[in-house]
């Protein structure tokens, strides 16, 4: 079997910690309301699990499946709805969970498709946000972290389906 080792860009103690800064915050901010979360695979799995532990509320759980990547680096610049949440939304405190804010365009779509179903309120947590490569802004409620124009793998994130198994954030070098 081959092996890798992608560089940590971000570690999993500094994961772990951050989680701690955002589950405190969603748990005050929606303090005894139910909260229906919404996972958006297959990126944010490892992010939402871990997050989903460190908020202390009432949470429905519910799983929607997007893709606007092939197998590559670069964006098809077209969001295929692969699997849609199995229920209804309307009247509740919405909040998204996803991997990475690149482009936007994924979740600008996701929002224009769940903001009809009339939530209660939408919100958005994603792990990362690469602002140099932004072309619809969208407002990220809680953020992990800002990282630079580099396409990182790990924690969820994949390169052609490889490394969401990862327990960091890396980049892959020139050895992968
Ligand atoms: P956007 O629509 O351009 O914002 O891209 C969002 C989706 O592209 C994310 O949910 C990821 O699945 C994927 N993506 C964007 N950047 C990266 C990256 O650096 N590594 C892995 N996946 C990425």
């Amino acid at each position: 079997m081959e092996s890798y080792s992608p560089d940590v860009l971000i570690s999993e103690e500094d994961i772990a910690l951050r989680l701690e800064d955002l589950g405190r915050a969603i748990t005050e901010d929606y303090q005894g309301q139910e909260l229906v979360v919404i996972c958006v695979l297959k990126g944010a799995f490892m992010f939402c699990s871990d997050l989903i532990k460190k908020i202390e509320l009432p949470i429905k759980l519910e799983f929607i499946s997007l893709s606007s990547y092939g197998d590559g680096t670069s964006s098809s610049g077209n969001v295929v709805l692969d699997m849609d949440i199995s229920s209804s939304i309307a009247g509740k405190n919405v909040l998204v969970i996803e991997d990475i804010v690149d482009t936007g365009l994924t979740i600008k779509t996701l929002n224009e498709m769940l903001l009809v179903r009339k939530p209660k309120s939408l919100k958005l947590a994603s792990l990362l946000f690469k602002p140099s490569r932004n072309e619809h802004p969208a407002k990220i409620d809680y953020l992990g972290f800002e990282i630079e124009d580099k396409f990182v793998i790990g924690y969820g994130l994949d390169y052609a389906g490889r490394y969401r198994e990862l327990p960091y954030v890396g980049v892959l070098n020139a050895g992968n």
